[in-house]
């Protein structure tokens, strides 16, 4: 059986074994808007709780939401696939086009992508994201690999299938339009998986999605982060008719259940919403990255909610900060075992977080 790579997602059999309940821990660890989801979702939500709802199926083709979609991106609705979060369709992907296959997946970077390509044999190669190293031992650091070097790898192993998330986690680079158009002219005929699930929460949020009809692109846009819709698990692929078409025909059916649609085309008709509370992220992250400067830490740039801190030990830190309800990314499952993974929460706990590591520093001084 391959390793499933672990997530930074609340756990709820540790919370179980500490005697706590999810809402009595800070979650640093999971890059979820924490300003909760649009109140619009809340009410339509709670208006279409009744038996009617809950009885029928769902739309199995979620049209308004992916007719919604389609007039976000400016796609035809044939180019657009719901799903159960997007996890959900990276399974989807894998399933269609990577048994046996050569997959890239960019590292360091979100393990779903080794879980899925490794559960249907892929052969999976790991190139370096620019401005990151491999070392010999699996590690990565900051480093010195340039976009075109990157570009070089694809070129060398045709791979059919690549992973790339933009921006990526956990380092929070973000590929320009004009950088990724590049890195894709080395490697044409490959499909392109490109993950945005925190496009949203860059000061320049843009989509690959402008290039479906330009070769294979499947683009992930998870709803869970910016509009805070983790519990409901609703997500989408913008990409090229010919593959969305092929994911449709192999999803399983009814898998975005009806108060997920709803959710989904709701919180869709509420971008200001999230312009307005991505704004007050970022502010907040970059106020959490000077304080923790200011106390001595060095926390890495950053164009999305979360950021990697480096530490002494990830595992060590994780843990002596578990005991005080402050859950933070342990990164050593990315090949990062000298980092934590810190997404922005609401300021009264980004003060509660600096305090902790502070109280850490000293201890260990
Ligand atoms: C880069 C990335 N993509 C996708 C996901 C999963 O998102 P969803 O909730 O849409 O399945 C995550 C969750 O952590 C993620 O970090």
């Amino acid at each position: 059986m391959p390793q499933i790579v672990a997530h930074g997602t609340l756990d709820y059999a540790e919370l179980a074994s500490l005697g706590l309940s999810p809402d009595e821990v800070h979650v640093f660890s999971s890059n979820i808007n924490p300003y909760g989801p649009p109140p619009a979702v809340v009410q339509a939500v709670q208006a279409a709780v009744k038996p009617t709802t809950i009885s029928r199926y769902p739309d199995r083709l979620a049209m308004e939401l992916r007719r919604a979609v389609a007039r976000l991106h400016q796609v035809p609705e044939e180019a657009v696939l719901a799903g159960n979060g997007t996890a959900d369709i990276m399974w989807l992907i894998a399933l269609l086009f990577a048994p046996d296959a050569r997959v890239a997946i960019v590292s360091p970077t979100f393990g779903e992508y080794e879980n899925v390509a490794s559960l249907v044999d892929a052969q999976v190669i790991q190139p370096c994201h620019p401005g990151w190293e491999r070392r010999e031992d699996g590690r990565y650091t900051p480093g010195a690999t340039t976009l075109d070097e990157l570009g070089e790898a694809l070129a060398e192993q045709t791979p059919r299938l690549i992973f790339l998330c933009n921006p990526n986690n956990p380092t929070g680079h973000h590929l320009s339009p004009d950088e990724l158009e590049r890195l894709h002219s080395f490697a044409p005929e490959s499909i392109w998986v490109v993950d945005e699930a925190y496009a949203e929460f860059t000061p320049t949020p843009w989509s690959a999605s402008r290039w479906i009809d330009q070769g294979d692109w499947i683009i992930l846009r998870s709803m869970t982060k910016d509009f805070s819709l983790a519990g409901l698990r609703v997500g989408y692929a913008v990409g090229s008719p010919h593959l969305i078409q092929a994911m449709q025909v192999a999803q399983p059916p009814w898998n975005v259940n009806t108060l997920a649609q709803i959710a989904g085309t709701t919180a869709l008709d509420n971008l200001a919403w999230r312009a307005e509370t991505t704004a007050r992220l970022r502010q907040e992250t970059e106020a959490l990255r000077q304080a923790l400067q200011a106390a001595g830490m060095a926390p890495l740039p950053t164009s999305t909610n979360f950021f990697l801190l480096p530490v002494e030990d990830a595992t060590q830190v994780r843990q002596a900060l578990v005991q005080q309800r402050i859950l933070v990314r342990d990164c050593t499952s990315f090949g990062l075992p000298n980092y934590i993974r810190i997404a922005t929460q609401r300021p009264e706990e980004n003060r509660l977080l600096v305090e902790a590591l502070q109280a850490l520093q000293g201890d260990a001084s």
